[in-house]
């Protein structure tokens, strides 16, 4: 199990490309299931959650193959509708096969993918729409299957925007009889590129200009296409939060700021100096960022979820206090204990937590437990005095493609150590 070593107390600075998005890629390597022929994806992120799906595709019949930041799915021949437990249990987000899988083939199967150490993650919404769209949901105690002769169209209402389950409806539908419609769709930046894919694809697809209505009339068979994959808001929003906990001035090429504007407000209510181009974000961090009232996380265009743990490390270090309440997944102030055994002062009610500010965060031995309260003690150890060791690289591996490389070219200092023991990854059920 590797470790991540940080020695924080200096301020940031430099400029680095961001990488493309965890959660924009994975939807789109499923959609690539319902095209008979090749997709060439390109901007893929290096990491564990996008091997992880190779995998998966591979497991189903894909041909699949990588060469840099470029991955090549040839989906000709599907060979199967059974998922394996042993990737459908390493990531959540698999889930988006049955969609993609039932679009293509009629069928799935799967064991359910495991507990969630963020929260109860079910997936009601998903099966309700499957069963409205005619798709019939077998279930057992531990295995879920789909079959449908014939996918309709229908008018689908989640009660939620539910991401995971906008994803799996767009991806029931653009092969389906007739038309369907979404109705309080996930607004996500990810549901855009995976639209914008679709329709390269030769997918009849149209968003409302809020992004919450979705229409998608079913097409006889995509065509083969070529795709760059947007970046990572949340990779960039953990590292605007690094410089804003350590203090710098860094700049982030390759961003599209119109994603990232909650976190950006945030940002400069902590003192923050942005300047935003066309392409790219510049930050100048106070040395001590200040408190920020009250934040809570919403669905896009809201504060995102993902970042809400960064955000918290950084504030850790601000002067005076500060109130963020998490609102879409229950368990994510998990990451507290293990920023107060660095000195921070956090009291936890309920969903919300209270952060009194201290200047004297000190490097400790933390543990990372799932992907973005990993990345947020990266943040809390750049603001911390000395050295922190963080166990549990491998949850951070699952979305960034390499922290070390990215916080060392913004002038932080951060390495790996790599020790005996068992990894954590196989035996805990993935987040995300
Ligand atoms: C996706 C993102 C994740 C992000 C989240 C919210 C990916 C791979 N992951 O996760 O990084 O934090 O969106 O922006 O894109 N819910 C239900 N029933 C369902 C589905 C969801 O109750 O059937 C609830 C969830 O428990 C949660 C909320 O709805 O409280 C939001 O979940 P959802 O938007 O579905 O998140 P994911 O797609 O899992």
């Amino acid at each position: 199990m590797d470790s991540i070593h940080v020695r924080g107390g200096r301020s940031l600075s430099g400029e680095i490309s961001v990488q493309g998005s965890k959660n924009a890629v994975l939807p789109i390597m499923a959609a690539a299931v319902l095209v008979k022929g090749v997709t060439v994806l390109e901007n893929c992120p290096d990491i564990a959650d996008v091997h992880c799906m190779v995998r998966l595709l591979q497991s189903i019949g894909c041909l699949v193959e990588q060469a840099g930041d470029s991955l090549t799915i040839d989906a000709g021949q599907i060979t199967s509708h059974t998922l394996p437990h042993e990737y459908v249990s390493k990531m959540r987000s698999s889930i988006i096969l049955m969609g993609a899988l039932l679009g293509r083939t009629g069928q799935v199967s799967l064991n359910y993918p495991g507990g969630c150490v963020i929260g109860k993650r079910p997936i009601d919404l998903h099966l309700e729409a499957f069963a409205e769209m005619g798709i019939r949901i077998e279930q057992t105690d531990e295995r879920l299957a789909a079959v449908a002769h014939r996918i309709n169209g229908n008018e689908i209402r989640l009660r939620m925007a539910s991401v995971g389950a906008t994803e799996n409806v767009i991806l029931a539908s653009v092969l389906a009889e007739g038309t369907t419609i979404i109705r309080n769709a996930a607004r996500e930046p990810e549901i855009a590129a995976l639209c914008d894919f679709l329709i390269r694809s030769g997918a009849k697809l149209y968003r409302s200009s809020q992004g919450d209505v979705i229409v998608i009339e079913g097409v006889r068979t995509l065509h083969s296409c070529e795709y760059r994959i947007p970046f990572d808001r949340i990779v960039a929003g953990t590292y605007l939060f690094g410089a804003m906990g350590a203090g710098g001035n860094i700049c982030l090429r390759d961003v599209c700021a119109d994603q990232l504007g909650q976190v950006l407000a945030v940002i400069r209510i902590m003192g923050g100096n942005v300047v935003c181009t066309k392409d790219a974000v510049c930050l100048q961090a106070l040395a001590r960022p200040l408190s920020v009232p009250y934040v809570r996380t919403a669905v896009y265009p809201g504060f995102p979820t993902d970042l809400q743990s960064p955000l918290m490390a950084a504030l850790c270090r601000a002067d005076g206090q500060s109130v963020l309440e998490e609102t879409i997944f229950e368990n994510r102030l998990r990451i507290v204990p293990e920023l107060k055994k660095m000195g921070a002062e956090i009291t936890v009610t309920g969903r919300q937590a209270k952060i009194t500010g201290t200047d004297c965060l000190i490097g400790a031995c933390v543990r990372a437990e799932e992907l973005r309260g990993g990345a947020a003690l990266v943040v809390a150890g750049l603001a911390a005095q000395g050295e922190t060791v963080i166990c549990g690289k491998e949850f951070i591996d699952r979305g960034y493609e390499d922290i070390r490389r990215d916080i060392v070219s913004l002038g932080g200092s951060l390495f790996y150590e790599e020790t005996e023991g068992p990894s954590q990854k196989g035996d805990e059920a993935e987040t995300e």
